[in-house]
């Protein structure tokens, strides 16, 4: 597992549970589907200006592939690229649909790119808004996080337990 995350990203604003979710359904899905090779999780600084800032974030596995005429369709709730998917690994088919409903709300969308026994890249782009250092200190404990480049402790944890889960 590679974990690439930017150490200049500033604060921003951002729905931690929400983003969560898709990390976690991403990263899973991309350890559950690959039993060779590597998983790297990216998260970039793409561009910022005074108020706002674009993170790129990708999940690429050296996998099982996704064929060309699924990648449409896995995206739908209970679907999986084949029929074996779920006797071979199990699950529901409902990781994905959440994932780009959670990219949809935050206004931006998700994109594929796969090769049949190469691999998978999931990635997307989302603009936030930057924070302030008092808005940080005033809000950290209420219903919002606000994610720092080095603070990103929590998630080596929670990837750490993914690991560990589809593993073991
Ligand atoms: N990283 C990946 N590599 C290969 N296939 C994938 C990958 N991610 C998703 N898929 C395919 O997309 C389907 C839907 O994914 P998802 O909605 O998370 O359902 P689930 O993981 O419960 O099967 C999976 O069943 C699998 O066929
Ligand atoms: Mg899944």
């Amino acid at each position: 597992m590679n974990l690439e995350i930017d150490e200049d990203i500033p604060i921003v604003w951002l729905d931690i549970v929400r983003f969560n979710q898709i990390i976690n359904n991403l990263v899973s899905n991309a350890i559950k589907f690959t039993d060779k090779g590597s998983v790297t999780l990216r998260i970039k600084k793409q561009k910022q200006n005074k108020n706002n800032v674009t993170i790129h974030t990708e999940v690429i596995d050296t996998g099982l592939g996704i064929p060309l005429d699924k990648q449409e369709t896995i995206w739908e709730a209970f679907t999986q690229a084949s029929s074996t998917t779920n006797r071979l690994y199990g699950g529901t088919g409902l990781g994905l649909p959440i994932v780009k409903s959670i990219i949809e709300a935050m206004g931006s969308k998700v994109h594929i790119e796969s090769k049949m026994k190469e691999g998978s890249r999931f990635y997307f782009d989302i603009n936030l808004k930057k924070a302030t250092r008092e808005e940080l200190l005033k809000t950290t404990k209420k219903e919002y996080i606000i994610l720092k480049g080095k603070e990103y402790y929590w998630l080596k944890i929670i990837i750490l337990m993914l690991w560990l889960e589809c593993k073991y």
